[in-house]
């Protein structure tokens, strides 16, 4: 089987009813990156950070996979397929998909801020201040804010590197260090691009598919089925 990697962003999400960031009325235009995403603003105002997530993950839970989640899932039937997300959001998995790597967290996870091996699922959409961990510390959302690490990095360009197909749907590539990580493909993969909004070039020959995911990544994944045995 070969091997496809797809890599994808918040677009990926938007239809289905969750925002992405730096769009027009994207979350990154209402909200401050250093209020409620940083380290720093999660030591100033920690309330402030806790109902900026208990927000997105009440969205979360009211959304459900839109036709480009499921059409990853109907990849699986051909193809050796792995998610690597840099979305939040459990929409990869509820469509079905087997393997998804979040690098940048998941909303409906918290983790105790003094151990970060201490991860707890939510019930439910609030994480609220005086929620505890094992070891008496106020829990956080399980999230990589900017200016932390991404722990996952070296995995995903690890399984990047390895791919026959790669897939990109709907980032902005604006964010590193994930979006360095195109620069892991083989150079003899096929490489895609599913954005309505697609810059003209992307640097390593990608086929650029300028659509809406939920169009976009359908067509895609019934072309590659069709030419594949
Ligand atoms: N289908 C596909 N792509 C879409 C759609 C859609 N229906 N709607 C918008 N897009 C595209 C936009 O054209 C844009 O290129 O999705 C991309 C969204 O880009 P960003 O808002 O920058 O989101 P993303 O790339 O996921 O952000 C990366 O930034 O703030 C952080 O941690 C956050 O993981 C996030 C990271």
């Amino acid at each position: 089987m070969k091997k496809v990697v797809v890599f994808t962003g918040s677009g990926i999400s938007a239809e289905s009813g969750l925002k992405t960031f730096r769009d027009s009325d994207g979350l990154w235009e209402n909200y401050k990156v250093e209020d409620v995403a940083t380290p720093q603003a999660w030591q100033r105002n920690r309330k402030l950070v806790l109902d900026f997530y208990n927000l997105r993950r009440k969205q979360v839970l009211e959304a459900v996979p839109n036709e480009a989640h499921l059409a990853l899932v109907a990849l699986e039937k051909k193809f050796a397929v792995q998610v690597i997300t840099q979305n939040v959001d459990d929409l990869h998995e509820r469509a079905g998909s087997k393997k998804v790597l979040h690098l940048h967290g998941e909303i409906r996870k918290a983790r105790s801020s003094v151990d970060p091996s201490l991860i707890y699922d939510i019930k439910g959409w609030e994480l609220n201040e005086g929620e505890k961990c094992a070891c008496g510390s106020q829990l956080r959302p399980h999230i990589v804010w900017f200016g932390e690490m991404v722990p996952e990095l070296e995995t995903a360009a690890h399984l990047i590197s390895a791919a026959d197909i790669f897939i990109v749907i709907g980032t902005s590539l604006q964010v590193y260090p994930a979006a360095g990580l195109i620069d892991y493909t083989k150079h003899d993969s096929e490489k895609y691009l599913v954005d309505p909004n697609a810059p003209t070039y992307v640097p390593g020959e990608f086929t650029i598919v300028r659509k809406k995911a939920g169009t976009g990544v359908p067509q895609l994944v019934n072309k590659l089925m069709k030419n594949t045995p």
